[in-house]
């Protein structure tokens, strides 16, 4: 494929927009051509913004369009099936934010019309793509740290989203800890055997009204006997806090936050340093670039794409058994 691919983004929020930027600015081999979004504001907003050409309300004309090579699905959770199976009927290669579907009856059938039409599908698990996290990976997989033991995955946000997000979220583990599921599986390289979650509301009464948690420590086993922790907490007030350890026979590998600059302010009183980068936005920068960029390379090659679909059913697994363990208070078996 000599000339760049051609994209169609598919919802201009927030996250729309970093990869409208990243693929227009960061991005040599790809272009977005066509943006839709039913706010029409916030289509020509990132068509003039990003410099793309066109700008529409109905990601159908995206779909349609034969100059669109794939497309990039941001609009919110609830369409991303739909679309996903529309874009596959289409012929189009698919990149989709994360999560696929809240059922996985609805991802299963996903799956099937992506692997019918013969095109890419790939997942926006963005962590995968982070510098820091790739490099605790690799110490697995090299053998550096021996066979992993114990794994702890720290993952708190800065403030809680409004009561609105909330109620469309799907609640925390498949808004929030979804991420986290998939981390634990990529950074093991295994499948985990046993889900248990311990979780209550000890940051926002509003949350818990609407039937969701904003604080939970899920455990988990693995394959291999491997444990894990992931902590999480909708609230962290020095800002975001994403951490992960493994403990392995011959050594451990870790990460800490990053931080916007590495000054040490040391007066009299204190020995102190500014706080850390605050949300996703900006201490995933540079995951979401390389996330993007791999998935050009997986269309232009025709190479395997690096998240799949698989993934994100088995990460959507893990979040719904989170919540029955704790509505039932119960370990859930993922074997059977
Ligand atoms: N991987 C990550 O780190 C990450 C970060 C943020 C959001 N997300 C995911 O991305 C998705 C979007 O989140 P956001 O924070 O950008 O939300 P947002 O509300 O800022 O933007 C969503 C946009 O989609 C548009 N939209 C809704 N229905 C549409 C449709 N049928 N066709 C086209 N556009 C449509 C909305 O008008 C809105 O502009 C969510 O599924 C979220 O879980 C992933």
């Amino acid at each position: 494929m000599p000339s760049p691919l051609n994209i169609g983004l598919i919802g201009a929020g927030r996250i729309g927009r970093v990869h409208a930027a990243n693929l227009q600015r960061r991005i040599p081999d790809a272009r977005v051509i066509l943006v839709a979004d039913p706010v029409e504001e916030a289509a020509r907003a990132a068509a003039d913004d990003f410099g793309i050409k066109f700008a529409v309300a109905e990601y159908q004309t995206v779909l349609q369009s034969p100059a669109v090579d794939a497309v990039v699905i941001c609009s919110a959770t609830h369409t991303h099936a739909a679309i996903t199976m529309e874009a596959a009927a289409a012929g189009k290669h698919i990149f989709c934010e994360k999560p696929l579907d809240f059922d996985l009856a609805v991802i299963d059938q996903v799956l099937a019309a992506v692997k019918q039409a013969g095109v890419k599908l790939q997942m926006g698990f963005n962590r995968r793509f982070d510098a820091n996290f790739a490099r605790v990976r690799q110490a697995v997989t090299s053998g550096e740290i021996g066979t992993p033991r114990l794994m702890h995955i720290i993952s708190r946000d800065p403030a809680p989203p409004p009561p609105a997000y909330i109620a469309v979220s799907g609640g925390m583990f498949l808004d929030m800890t979804i991420h986290d599921f998939d981390m634990a599986r990529f950074l093991l390289g295994e499948e985990v055997t046993e889900v248990y979650a311990a979780a209550g509301v000890l940051v926002d009464p509003a949350i818990g009204a609407q039937g969701d948690v904003d604080s939970a420590l899920i455990t988990l086993k693995f394959a291999s006997g491997a444990m894990g922790v992931i902590d999480n907490c909708r609230q962290a007030v020095y800002g975001y806090d994403q951490r992960v350890e493994i403990l392995g026979s011959a050594g451990s590998a870790s990460t800490g936050n990053i931080y916007p600059n590495a000054a040490t302010i040391s007066t009299a009183q204190a020995v102190r340093r500014d706080l850390p980068l605050n949300f996703f936005m900006e201490r995933y920068t540079e995951s979401y670039v390389t996330e993007m960029q791999a998935f050009v390379d997986a269309v232009r090659n025709d190479t395997p794409v690096p998240a799949t679909g698989e993934d994100a059913r088995a990460a959507t697994a893990l979040a719904l058994a989170a919540r029955v363990s704790f509505d039932t208070g119960k370990p859930v078996n993922m074997t059977r």
